[in-house]
């Protein structure tokens, strides 16, 4: 009699945990939040605990051990790799890497910003299309985040055009003019923390750093979503946008970019 009740209570256990981990393997395939969320949290910090480092000091040790010195391109295909295949990270990614490329291009920029640094994936893209004489200012408040681009980009050959500025976006962007003697901004790339498009975007305007044509180009328009920001731009008269709809890094969900340029119109008649 005992022994049906533990048989029946160890089958019960048996096919509900084989249930949990259905359940489990189907959230992860068709909902985004749930994989990021497994990703990045329960994966990544199992992994930081065994492997004692972070994410990010391990996609450093793959471009040490697999990028060419002094060549930007296979740092960010090294990243690319390691990032699609191993483990996931917010950097921008190969395919928005693409429109972002282009804006850059068509920007031509002397001087940009980006909002954002993380490991320095988007600063080498950018800065590795840059003429010579013009530079970079990347902004980013995690000092790990921050040392880590540093050595990425020094790897990349382009220490020489990118300034890491430590620190949080609003207490920077102010400084801009003073500090680090930015007269205005041809380009700027914002990809921090999504609440905090608009409040720059506004305080970039206050502080005198858009000139006509500036262009101003955001990540994560609908993955994970800036709606503060868009209704904000495409309401502005002062600003052209434009959308580009493409994929959230790494995955196959949704996202786009918002480009927004100011006084287009104006720009033109300089010429
Ligand atoms: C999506 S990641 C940037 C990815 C990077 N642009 C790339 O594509 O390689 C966002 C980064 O912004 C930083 N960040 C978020 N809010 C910030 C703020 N207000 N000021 C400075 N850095 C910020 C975070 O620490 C994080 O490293």
């Amino acid at each position: 009699m005992l022994e049906n009740w533990i048989l029946t209570i160890l089958v019960s256990l048996g096919v509900g945990s084989i249930l949990v981990m259905v359940a489990l393997f189907m959230l992860l395939k068709n909902n985004v939040h749930a994989k990021i969320f497994w990703n990045e949290i329960v994966l990544e910090n199992i992994t930081n605990f065994v492997m004692d480092q972070s994410k990010e000091q391990r996609i450093l040790n793959s471009v040490s051990y697999n990028a060419v010195k002094g060549d930007p391109e296979s740092v960010i295909n090294c990243i690319d790799k390691y990032c699609s295949q191993y483990e996931w990270a917010m950097n921008v990614g190969d395919e928005k890497g693409t429109i972002l490329d282009k804006v850059v291009e068509e920007a031509d920029p002397s001087v940009a910003l980006e909002l954002g640094t993380y490991c320095g994936y988007s600063a080498i893209r950018i800065a590795r299309l840059l003429k010579p004489n013009t530079r970079l200012l990347t902004i980013e408040f995690n000092p790990e985040f921050a040392s880590i681009a540093k050595e990425i980009i020094e790897i990349a050959g382009l220490s020489e055009k990118v300034t890491i500025l430590e620190g949080h976006s609003e207490d920077i962007i102010p400084q801009l003019k003073k500090k680090y003697e930015v007269e205005t901004l041809d380009f700027v790339f914002l990809d921090h923390w999504k609440e905090r498009y608009a409040p720059d975007t506004i305080l970039l305007e206050e502080c005198g750093l858009l000139r006509k044509g500036s262009i101003l180009l955001a990540d994560n328009i609908i993955y994970p979503g800036a709606p503060e920001f868009i209704k904000y731009i495409r309401s502005n008269k002062r600003f052209e946008c434009t959308s580009y709809p493409s994929h959230l890094e790494y995955m196959k969900v949704e996202d786009a970019m918002e480009k927004a340029v100011k006084d287009p119109g104006a720009a033109a008649m300089l010429f």
